[in-house]
């Protein structure tokens, strides 16, 4: 692909966005936002409702094209790149996780995470023993074929996790992850997304609990479209202080 930014992959930024814009319609939904994510970090984007969280959260996983402005993602420019482009991409190095957990009824937890790598060209009993894996890592080895209805909601937005972490990605965006859940299955996702940051994978996690996003490293606050503060922006110019030798893969 074209338009890499120049450097080698454990130094080059996961994401860059420069002057991103969105509009919808008559709607700024996000208004020149300047945002570079290293590799290793782990992030909170936090702000009120409608400020444009989600938008970011999308454009940054490129699911969305941003109106204006500039966007790579691990190195490349989404301008230059294709849908299916982008989705190759995203396939191999974005992982979603959203408030609603999106499993489907009836099915048990092993394949709603092995169903993850449907179209990956592995054979159905590899397929298993990944998402067997994915699912013991998030500590539901022990509800591998609970259905949905037979899952708590922390349960059930592990399963989500175990089938976002499954290939593997080098990024983790989570859309409000613990929106749904009360606070003590909150307060255990939380712990897993810090623990998948600590393997080495760079994890964004937006939240409207100012509590959760006090905890993570580094804090960007949005505001009607805008980023109002960074914390990790004093700190840009040192990248060592934020990438970890052992985050780097
Ligand atoms: N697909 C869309 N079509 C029209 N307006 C949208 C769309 N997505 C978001 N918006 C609007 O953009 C603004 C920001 O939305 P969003 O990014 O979802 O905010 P947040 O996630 O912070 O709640 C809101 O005013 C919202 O109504
Ligand atoms: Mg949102």
């Amino acid at each position: 692909m074209t338009s890499q930014t120049p450097g080698t992959p454990a130094d080059r930024p996961v994401v860059e966005l420069a002057g991103v814009s969105k509009t919808y319609g008559d709607v700024a939904a996000l208004r020149g936002a300047d945002l570079v994510i290293r590799r290793g970090e782990l992030l909170a984007i936090v702000g009120p409702s409608g400020s444009g969280k989600s938008t970011m959260l999308n454009i940054m996983g490129t699911l969305d094209r941003p109106s204006a402005g500039m966007v790579r993602v691990d190195g490349h420019d989404v301008a230059d790149l294709s849908d299916r482009e982008l989705s190759a991409l995203r396939a191999g190095t974005i992982g979603f996780v959203f408030q609603q957990f999106h499993l489907a009824f009836g099915v048990p937890a092993l394949d709603s995470v092995a169903d993850g790598l449907l179209y990956s060209g592995r054979s159905r009993g590899e397929r298993r023993r990944l998402a067997e894996r994915a699912l013991r890592r998030v500590g539901l080895g022990h509800r591998l074929y609970h259905e949905p209805h037979q899952l708590s909601g922390g349960e059930k937005q592990r399963v989500a996790i175990a089938r976002a972490v499954l290939g593997d990605p080098p990024l983790l965006l989570a859309d409000e992850p613990t929106g749904a859940l009360d606070s003590r299955s909150g307060a255990v996702v939380i712990e897993l997304l810090h623990e998948l940051h600590e393997a080495g994978t760079t994890v964004v996690v937006i939240t409207h609990d100012r509590d959760i996003a006090a905890t993570l490293p580094r804090e960007v606050r949005v505001k009607d479209g805008r980023i109002e503060h960074d914390s990790g922006e004093a700190a840009a110019g040192h990248s060592t202080a934020l990438v970890p030798e052992g985050a780097l893969r």
